[in-house]
């Protein structure tokens, strides 16, 4: 019989199906606000990474114009040959400022950066360790490497300890230990202040990724290095993105000038993939300005985070681990959160379900995700619905 070459496809997707797995895309018809338009419905929105709705500040959408009229729409190169504009460089600039970093370096997307970094920071004769929760991205970067590869337990720094001593043995030239900042399903922060005093009684490398930390926590919204007053000489990576805060788009890593001037030279995707078009670039800029100047979105952001989450927890919702503006509403079983999830978005809520195999199958839930652009009456409409909906399925 003949092959068909991508018959295999359609069943795979079918099993999918089948499982309830695969995802229902939903459609944004408008910008991306705490109050949006979700497929031909007016919906309260709690599952949008634009923590401070700054994808829709005035001085921000200025900027992109600005630089369309000034730079064009696209950069017309990668970075390392005619795709570095002057305000690629400013970006840089002022990033690194922000951070109280040296010297820092974007990349097209967070993934981009820990994909096309992390291979090249450690090889054969190194090891790399890893908190079991890690993002995908630092995955998929350390499968990229060929280094021994460690996992410690969640958080927990007397058994990345134990798994430093397991790497040593295997004597290895260098060690980076790498961990997320803010986790992205439970919310929880890494202890880094603990995982650097760990970690320097082997002269190891640390690498953290601050996606969801970026403009969130830190003085001002400044990161996670910020937030433990750590400095770039304990963090030597602290990569993060523009593309959840910072309501744009793009990846970024902060530390030392040798850093930065290693990095540029060696990532793939730097090197191969065009810099970012100018709009982009310009609302990067206007973004840090922001954060500068008007730190009421941050605050704001929290202040929504804990009238919210205490909310939840009188009605009896678990909250699991959170310390930040990603707030879970624990259901156990996967067909709660996608039950509760239903009758959310029929009440005019979009909270989606996290259920296996995103999470371990008892650990389904909502995931919220506050935002500093909602109003106090938005947020009780919404945990209003969600007293409702908890009762109506036994899950408060
Ligand atoms: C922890 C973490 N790292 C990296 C990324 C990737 O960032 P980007 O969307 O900029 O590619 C994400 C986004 O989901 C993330 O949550």
């Amino acid at each position: 019989m003949m092959r068909n070459p991508i018959g295999w496809m359609r069943t795979e997707y079918n099993k999918l199906v089948e499982q309830n797995f695969d995802w229902k895309i939903r459609e944004l018809q408008g910008p991306s606000t705490p109050k949006a338009r979700v497929d031909g419905k007016e919906v309260i929105m709690l599952c949008s990474n634009n923590y401070l709705n700054l994808s829709n500040h005035p001085k921000m959408k200025k900027a992109a114009l600005k630089a369309i009229e000034t730079h064009g729409v696209g950069s017309g190169s990668v970075r390392a040959i005619a795709g570095t504009m002057d305000l690629h460089l400013e970006l840089e600039r002022r990033l690194a400022n922000f951070k109280g970093a040296e010297a820092s370096l974007t990349y097209s997307a967070g993934f981009a950066c820990n994909e096309g970094l992390i291979p090249q920071l450690v090889g054969k004769n190194d090891a790399i360790i890893s908190d079991e929760l890690n993002h995908g991205s630092i995955i998929d970067g350390v499968r990229l490497t060929k280094a021994k590869r460690f996992v410690y337990k969640h958080c927990d720094t007397d058994d990345l300890a134990r798994v430093l001593n397991e790497a040593e043995k295997e004597k290895p030239d260098k060690i980076l230990v790498i961990t997320d900042g803010v986790f992205s399903m439970d919310g929880d922060i890494s202890p880094l202040d603990k995982v650097v005093e760990v970690s320097q009684e082997h002269g190891a490398m640390i690498y953290v990724d601050d996606a969801h930390g970026e403009a969130v926590i830190g003085k001002g919204g400044r990161g996670i290095v910020s937030h433990f007053n750590l400095t770039h000489h304990d963090v030597h990576f602290e990569m993060g993105t523009f593309s959840k805060a910072f309501g744009v788009m793009g990846g970024h890593v902060s530390g030392s000038r040798d850093m930065v001037n290693y990095a540029l030279n060696k990532s793939r995707s730097w090197l191969l993939s065009a810099s970012h078009p100018p709009a982009t670039v310009a609302s990067c800029i206007a973004a840090i300005d922001v954060l500068e100047t008007e730190e009421e979105h941050v605050k704001t952001l929290w202040k929504n985070r804990e009238y919210f989450v205490k909310g939840l927890q009188q009605m009896g919702y678990d909250t699991g681990f959170s310390q930040t503006p990603i707030i879970p509403a624990m259901t156990g079983e996967s067909s709660k959160a996608v039950a509760l999830s239903d009758g959310l978005y029929k009440e005019g809520i979009l909270a989606l379900p996290i259920v296996f195999p995103m999470v371990a199958r008892d650990k389904a839930r909502i995931r919220n995700m506050m935002n500093s652009g909602l109003s106090m009456e938005q947020l009780d409409i919404s945990l209003a619905a969600y007293e409702k909906i908890g009762k109506k399925l036994n899950i408060i």
